[in-house]
């Protein structure tokens, strides 16, 4: 059998036969950046930002202050959209890259989490190709110089400050955006939607609710985790996975109990979070991804709802899959015999510790939602991802497992 073919499992240990790594945003993480945003931004080419954020965020006040900060470095904001709902959707993206348009804009700073961000990279797309937010979706099809064989076309300037630490969209080439028409989240990825410039400083999550940090924190760890037993697996994102582990470990639970007064800690999740991100996931966001479409579970609490189930099952599949799970129970000093429990255990007394919810039934999914959730999570593209082949079966089990 041939390795990494459809015939058989991709080996996830020894020298892959291929794979590509790429990063192209340039991160600045520490403290007391926000003044300086524009003198930052104007080095990727900016001058005349739209801004993209949400009402909450908005009200308080750290727009403003960033606003500021551009205006210090020279440049101008021509406008500002602050409706990105929670759950943003194709109709915001095209509603802001046209408002964007009207003011003049030649370049897009998003202001918030990854609902914000993402709307931030699909609204830039379409500001600059044109066309609609729908028609952005799909993996590297952007516009590209020779036929579609050459170069990816850059689109304007995207700088992002994270509001929450665990999406990571401030680093990656992927958006994930609902279509409400369709009931379905569409997936958008290709190299020019990296932006080009990300700035971490804990100031942003200062007032970030306990509820919220935690959910999205838990993203950031299903990040690591998913991405470290992906099919799509490679040891740049190895190195990276587990140093966001390690981070995590220590500052996680310290930055959601003691928020505001531990700068510290919310610092090293906002550079965690950053680290985890990877596009190479698995069957949590599978099985996420649905559960947020049809019936609004936020993607941290799904994520985090998810991942034990997910853990346990993948590690039945194989010791190959296990001795992965290994690798990331040492960091959480785990050791058992049975990788896959014990690590879901202590993913599942985390989520609990973190007031989060551990059941789908507490977070409004009906038992009779679950034949619409496993198809949505067979259609979702990460299940390729995954290391265990999964079935309608395999999906409706865990569910049921989770309810
Ligand atoms: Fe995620």
């Amino acid at each position: 059998m041939e390795a990494g073919s459809a015939l058989g499992p991709t080996p996830l240990t020894g020298f892959k036969d291929f794979y590509q790594y790429a990063s192209t945003t340039r991160v600045i993480a520490g403290r007391d950046l926000l003044s300086s945003t524009g003198f930052e931004f104007q080095k990727e080419g900016a001058r005349r930002v739209f801004v993209v954020t949400d009402e909450v965020i908005r009200a308080t006040g750290l727009v403003d202050r960033i606003e500021a900060g551009v205006t210090d470095g020279g440049l101008e904001v021509v406008g500002v959209y602050d409706r990105v709902p929670q759950d943003s959707s194709t109709h915001v993206c095209d509603e802001s890259a046209a408002a964007a348009k009207e003011a003049g804009a030649d370049s897009f700073l998003a202001v918030g989490g990854g609902s914000v961000m993402d709307t931030a990279k699909v609204a830039d797309a379409v500001f600059t190709h044109g066309g609609t937010a729908r028609e952005q979706e799909g993996f590297f099809l952007m516009p590209r110089d020779d036929d579609g064989m050459g170069r990816p076309h850059d689109i304007a300037p995207l700088a992002c400050i994270p509001t929450t630490s665990g999406t990571g969209s401030e680093i990656s080439m992927a958006a994930v955006i609902k279509d409400p028409e369709e009931k379905v989240k569409i997936e958008i990825a290709d190299f020019p939607l990296f932006p080009r410039l990300a700035i971490l400083d804990p100031e942003t999550t200062r007032t970030l609710p306990p509820k919220v940090a935690a959910a999205t924190g838990m993203d950031a760890v299903t990040h690591a985790i998913e991405g470290y037993v992906s099919t799509d697996w490679s040891p740049h994102q190895d190195a990276r996975s587990l140093h966001a582990l390690r981070m995590i470990r220590g500052n996680l639970e310290r930055a959601v109990e003691r928020g505001e007064e531990d700068e510290e800690a919310r610092g090293n999740m906002l550079i965690a979070a950053n680290l985890a991100m990877t596009i190479a996931l698995g069957s949590a966001h599978a099985m996420s991804h649905p559960a947020g479409a049809r019936f609004g579970v936020p993607h941290g609490v799904a994520n985090a709802i998810h991942l034990p189930h997910v853990i346990r099952h993948n590690a039945a599949g194989s010791d190959e899959i296990a001795d992965r799970y290994r690798d990331i129970g040492e960091v959480f000093d785990i050791a058992e015999p049975d990788i896959g429990d014990a690590l879901a255990t202590h993913i599942t007394e985390l989520v609990d510790r973190l007031g989060l919810p551990t059941r789908l039934s507490q977070v409004g999914v009906p038992e009779d939602g679950i034949p619409a959730l496993v198809e949505g999570a067979m259609g979702d593209g990460t299940t390729l991802l995954n290391p265990r082949e999964m079935s309608e079966e395999d999906y409706a089990e865990l569910y049921r497992a989770a309810l």
